[in-house]
């Protein structure tokens, strides 16, 4: 008997994740790099507040830390705007994966900040799309691993009922961790249960957050 490695679309409708090596140009990554060090440095640095820059203050020192830019179409990033153009890196990941013309619905910068960004609890993006009609794509900036917050997920669950208790899915398992170097891409089904560790170490952990829908909202075939 033959193993054959899943294709990244195998992947994604069978598990519900996938991670897409190497996508970015050297160029374009060092261009978003700059752009998205320039957002944290304005909040940060320059006490830059926006309510599209949402931040939660640490209660020990009374410290904000910033842990997502939203709606990054209405922000001056022109590289990061490029991603998502139809020719573009993102548009033809996400269309490979789901075999289909798509449409991106959501656009944001997450970054974790060395030694104090908290866990993302368990969830479900969305359940309102049938499985494999609407993916998360997040572009690495930084190799992301199990000490500076690494997506986690339960594999299979986009395809459990809607109204599938996330805290009974988590117990049940199996949880895998789903690490990531820089420039890869990690795609998975908005219908995942899914969640991501704390920062323990000292290195930041940034990633760009594209939600991809197919145009008629459902799933290929
Ligand atoms: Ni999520």
């Amino acid at each position: 008997m033959t193993t054959r490695v899943l294709t990244p679309s195998e992947a994604l409708h069978g598990r519900g994740s996938t991670v897409v090596t190497t996508a970015l140009a050297v160029g374009t990554r060092a261009a978003v790099d700059a752009e998205t060090r320039w957002l944290i440095d304005r909040f940060v640095r320059h006490g830059h507040r926006h309510p599209d820059y949402w931040h939660f203050t640490k209660q020990a020192t009374g410290r904000e830390v910033l842990y997502r830019v939203h709606n990054l179409q209405d922000h001056p990033v022109p590289a990061c705007h490029a991603l998502l153009a139809p020719d573009g890196p993102l548009v033809g990941v996400a269309q490979g994966l789901l075999g289909a013309p798509v449409l991106w619905t959501a656009f944001a910068m997450v970054v974790k900040m060395p030694s104090v960004a908290a866990p993302v609890p368990w969830h479900r993006d969305r359940v309102d799309v049938p499985a494999g009609a609407a993916l998360n794509l997040s572009v690495f900036l930084d190799d992301c691993d199990v000490t500076n917050g690494c997506l986690q997920t339960v594999p299979g669950s986009h395809l459990l009922p809607d109204e599938s208790d996330v805290t009974n899915v988590v117990e049940h398992g199996p949880v895998v961790d789903v690490e990531a170097r820089a420039g890869d891409i990690v795609a998975h089904d908005v219908r995942l249960v899914h969640g991501s560790r704390e920062n323990t170490s000292v290195r930041m952990r940034r990633s760009l957050c594209v939600e991809f829908s197919t145009q008629d909202g459902m799933p290929r075939g």
